[in-house]
């Protein structure tokens, strides 16, 4: 019986094992993040999406932080070491474990090339259920210098040439491999067995297994993706290439779900920042993680905002930080130059206000709903404003104030008749003494 769609076993390889010297870190490369999250991370979460359970990742020696990271966004996923780096084929063979399960397909990913569309993956598996036992994922290079060109015959890929055993015909050729691959599941360890080290690298190439798997007369093929999404990132210039496509991604999605930015270019998303409709972003905003904003809410310019749920109708800015644990309730009114920590702030709540801790000790400040919070007041944490409460501007605030109390504390106002008239007068005086 012929097995189909979501009942083919899919495993997915990810190697993980780079070492990312050119990106001159303390920390591995793949823990680098983009958009709020490690590539790693970036990557398991299309596979996940792309309805794939079962994940191998395949670490260098001695990465207890790579191995925690994999963990932590892939629960289920079974973790493998490559010893010594000898290539890509010696690095999915570190699996073997898990390919020896038995599975219908494997799809092998780069944990470095973070951009992997969900689509592409699936678009993938296509291809294999179609009858091939190899495909390639290719794409059109600007400069297709240093990268594997797939030596093609229409839609069959008789083989698959890494630059430096290239001949000058090779390399003209200019479809080059992204290094993401497809294998029928049942055949992969055969083909990866079948794998030297003749080659001007004496590495144990992936690639290879084109040319074996047409030896033996199977089918082979390949896919194609935008150069873009199949970006390697080995240093720093590459890893901000990477952030400016994922951030011009998000916004496109924030648009296209309803909200306004008014200056997309200048707004930063996290990969989760979740926005309602009517949204209006003004320029230069900045989302931290975990970020929720219901609908018809205003963030006006220059905000930063992190670990933050904004209810419907609530306006925020300019100039407002918000930091973990704060809620904005419905209608709320952050003004501007505020920061809110671990507040709580009640629907309606208006006014500008600042919320204090001290260096060693974060203390929870609640505004109660209708409350209104007069300019440049400060509230020293802990503390209570109970509903419908009224802070006077200017007030340092540190003792709860009950529900519907007035409270102001600043120094009381004094105030002298004709005070300027005779000051003027005493000043031209000493002025006119001295000449
Ligand atoms: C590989 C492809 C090449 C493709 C290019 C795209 C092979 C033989 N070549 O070349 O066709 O055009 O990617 O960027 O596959 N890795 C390990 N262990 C190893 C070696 C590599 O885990 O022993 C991992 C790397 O960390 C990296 C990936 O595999 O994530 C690719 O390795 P890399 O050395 O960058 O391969 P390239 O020579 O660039
Ligand atoms: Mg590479």
């Amino acid at each position: 019986m012929q097995v189909t769609g979501s009942e083919r076993r899919c495993l997915a390889v990810v190697l993980a094992a780079g070492e990312g010297t050119r990106m001159k870190s303390s920390r591995p490369k793949v823990l680098h993040d983009i958009a709020g999250r490690s590539m790693l991370g970036h990557v398991l979460a299309s596979i996940q999406e792309a309805g794939i359970a079962d994940v191998a990742v395949v670490v260098g020696p001695d990465r207890p932080d790579v191995e925690a990271e994999a963990r932590a966004q892939a629960p289920g996923a079974s973790l493998f070491v490559q010893r010594e780096r000898l290539g890509t084929a010696h690095a999915v063979l570190a699996a073997r474990d898990a390919l020896a399960r038995g599975y219908h397909e494997v799809l092998v990913l780069f944990a470095d090339t973070p951009l992997i569309e969900t689509a592409t993956l699936i678009a993938m598996r296509r291809r294999l259920e179609a009858g091939n036992a190899v495909v390639a994922l290719g794409f059109e290079a600007a400069d297709p210098t240093g990268y594997g060109r797939l030596v093609t015959n229409g839609q069959r890929l008789n083989a698959i040439r890494e630059h430096k055993d290239a001949t000058e015909s090779e390399r003209a050729i200019r479809i080059c491999n992204s290094g993401l691959m497809a294998i029928d599941g049942a055949l992969a360890l055969s083909l990866l067995d079948a794998v030297d080290q003749n080659n001007a690298q004496k590495e144990f190439y992936l690639t290879d297994i084109v040319g074996i798997a047409c030896q033996r007369d199977l089918s082979t093929s390949y896919a194609l993706a935008p150069e873009d999404e199949v970006m390697g990132v080995n240093d720093r210039v590459q890893l901000a290439r990477a952030e400016a496509l994922t951030q011009d991604r998000l916004r496109r999605k924030a648009m296209l779900n309803g909200a306004t930015l008014q200056a997309p270019e200048t707004v930063h998303f996290s990969f989760d920042t979740v926005l309602g409709r009517d949204v209006v972003i003004e320029p230069y905003v900045y989302f931290g993680p975990r970020v929720k904003v219901a609908d018809h809410v205003a963030i006006h310019a220059f905000s930063h905002l992190e670990d933050t749920v904004v209810d419907s109708n609530a306006s925020l800015g300019p100039f407002a930080r918000t930091r973990p644990g704060s809620h904005v309730g419905a209608a709320a009114k952050i003004g501007n130059f505020v920061e809110l920590k671990k507040a709580n702030i009640g629907a309606g709540a208006a006014g500008t206000i600042t919320c204090n801790y001290d260096g060693f000790f974060k203390y929870k400040t609640t505004i109660g709903a209708g409350a209104f919070i007069g300019a440049n007041s400060s509230l020293v944490a802990p503390i209570r404003i109970g509903e419908g409460a009224y802070v006077g501007s200017g007030s340092v605030i540190t003792k709860d104030v009950a529900p519907d109390q007035l409270a102001v504390a600043r120094g009381k106002q004094m105030s002298k008749d004709g005070w300027g008239a005779s000051f003027r007068a005493a000043s031209e005086a000493k002025k006119k003494a001295k000449e």
